[in-house]
């Protein structure tokens, strides 16, 4: 009988991308010491003053697309590539760094900065690097295009194919996030409930250290290259 592949789920979050210049949300001076989450981050915010939060957007689109992918997402991408087990990405980031890196079938829980969203119609189309209240949608012509973006009160993504994910992983790394935001910091649990081991990679331990059976904590360049070279050796 064939031993069953090793499954390796990867959460990712804003950390992982600090080093390609992109800002955190909670570290000091980080997104949201800068910006209240209710104005652009929500719903409510985006239908009380849709300008607000597309002008928001859009200097995160135009600073992303500038990004380069760092050394950690291109060794994930190597260790998507030569691991002999499956490797799954999952992101809470809305840039495309793991894809610059060289990713395969990155799973965006929060969505993507390079999407529109049709709020009358749910059409997804690649965002304008400009979006504006009056942008229209292209296939209802309604002008209620929003950000591809998943906001607080809002359910994430691919929720139903990442807790497939994690209920086969035997091993579960949380790289560069605080594990604030659920349902992503639950994973841990959930993937530990199912019998994998978990990894933390972290600048720091997070709010949820003391739930990983393992860590490395320092920059994502340094010791994502490290963790991934030990595995493929
Ligand atoms: N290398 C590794 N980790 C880093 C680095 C680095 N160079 N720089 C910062 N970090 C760590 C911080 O120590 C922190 O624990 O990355 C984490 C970033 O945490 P947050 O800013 O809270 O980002 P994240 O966890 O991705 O946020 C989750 O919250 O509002 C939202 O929707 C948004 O997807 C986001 C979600």
């Amino acid at each position: 009988m064939q031993a069953k592949r090793e499954k390796i789920v990867i959460l990712t979050g804003a950390g992982i991308s600090a080093e390609s210049g992109l800002g955190t949300f909670r570290d000091e001076g980080g997104l949201w010491a800068q910006h209240a989450i209710e104005d652009v981050a929500t719903p409510e915010g985006f239908a009380r003053n849709p300008r607000l939060v597309h002008d928001f957007y859009n200097a995160r689109r135009i600073q992303a697309a500038e990004a380069k992918a760092n050394k950690a997402h291109q060794a994930l991408a190597q260790l998507q590539e030569h691991f002999p087990g499956e490797v799954v990405i999952v992101t809470q980031n809305v840039d495309s760094l793991h894809e610059k890196g060289g990713a395969r079938n990155v799973i965006h829980m929060h969505g993507v900065l390079e999407g529109a969203l049709c709020a009358t119609c749910d059409h997804r189309w690649p965002a304008p690097d400009e979006m504006e209240p009056e942008t229209t949608c292209p296939h209802s012509s309604a002008p209620s295009a929003r950000p591809d973006i998943v906001w607080f009160g809002e359910i994430p993504y691919a929720m139903e194919e990442i807790e497939a994910h994690l209920s086969e992983a035997s091993l579960f790394v949380a790289i560069g996030t605080s594990a604030q935001v659920y349902p992503a910091a639950g994973f841990v649990e959930a993937a530990r409930s199912f019998g994998a081991e978990t990894l933390e990679i972290n600048l720091e331990p997070s709010d949820l250290a003391n739930r990983f059976h393992s860590h490395r904590f320092g920059p994502a360049t340094e010791t994502v290259p490290e963790w991934v070279a030990a595995l493929l050796t």
